[in-house]
């Protein structure tokens, strides 16, 4: 299964015009290039020469944004722990991501957001006869918690979300940052990566072959996760509180594919340097 990315370089540019409200006027302006040729890239044509000044006064990699606007990149799949497992579910007119980690030994597991569906999840965790003592929720946008009330109820799993993010759920528990639960052998740190919501958390988790981040909508394959008010926060807690963790983390986002810490550190126009 190959997802697509989830913006392509056009929604790239669109989200830093917004982070950092930068009309279309002043961006072509600034970069000194025509309103019309700037409107040519935005409607999807690769012109080099324009995506490399505009990148500059959009605070973006230029060639990691020519590499993606030609499609030249695309995340290689990390090492993929055991006692890990990814769902993809159509949402309205887009896919979400939920996940299901697990301790093989004891089969403690834990679950992190729901996706539209909960359908595959809840085989999984029959055929490997799991308990799912904690559901996890990045954060409470209708799409990561749309199978919340269902999930809840079938596994009797406690529900937690950041103090910070608005309830998603009557009943669930909340953490602050930097909190620490055990799911068997396996350790999960709660990190804020605040931006696109308000409590906006990266689950660190280790105790698996390969360490494990999952990220909700912070950080997406060659993107961030959008927001018009809170952009450079964003940034900068994912270049503080997730790229500072090892290389070979595995990023388990929000919406499209897995990627690694040192393939986006490279790659992603937001932060490649
Ligand atoms: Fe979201």
């Amino acid at each position: 299964m190959r997802l697509p990315l989830e913006d392509n370089f056009t929604d790239v540019i669109g989200k830093a015009q917004r982070g950092l409200k930068l009309g279309d006027a002043e961006l072509a302006a600034r970069a000194e290039v025509s309103l019309a040729d700037l409107a040519a890239v935005k409607a999807g044509r690769p012109i080099d020469a324009v995506i490399r000044r505009i990148a500059r006064h959009l605070q973006l990699s230029p060639g990691a944004l020519e590499d993606l606007a030609h499609r030249r990149w695309y995340p290689q799949a990390p090492g993929f722990p055991h006692g890990f497992a990814m769902f993809n579910t159509a949402y309205e007119d887009m896919t979400v991501n939920s996940y299901l980690v697990w301790d093989a030994r004891t089969r403690a597991a834990a679950v992190f957001d729901t996706g539209a569906s909960a359908d595959t999840l809840l085989d999984i965790v029959r055929v490997e006869e799991l308990r799912v003592g904690a559901l996890f929720l990045t954060h409470t946008h209708e799409d990561h918690i749309a199978d919340l009330a269902r999930l809840a109820a079938a596994t009797g799993a406690e529900v937690w979300a950041s103090e910070r993010e608005p309830a998603g759920h009557p009943g669930a528990r909340t953490f602050p940052e930097n909190a620490h639960f055990h799911v068997g052998a396996i350790a999960i740190k709660t990190l804020l990566t605040s931006g696109h919501s308000p409590g906006l958390t990266t689950f660190y988790v280790t105790g698996l072959s390969y360490p494990l981040a999952i990220v909700g909508d912070a950080l997406f394959a060659g993107s961030m996760g959008g927001s018009a008010g809170h952009h450079a926060e964003q940034r900068r807690n994912v270049a503080e509180k997730i790229f500072t963790l090892p290389r070979d983390t595995v990023l388990a986002c929000g919406h499209g594919p897995l990627t690694s810490v040192g393939q986006e550190k490279q790659h992603n126009p937001f932060f490649a340097r």
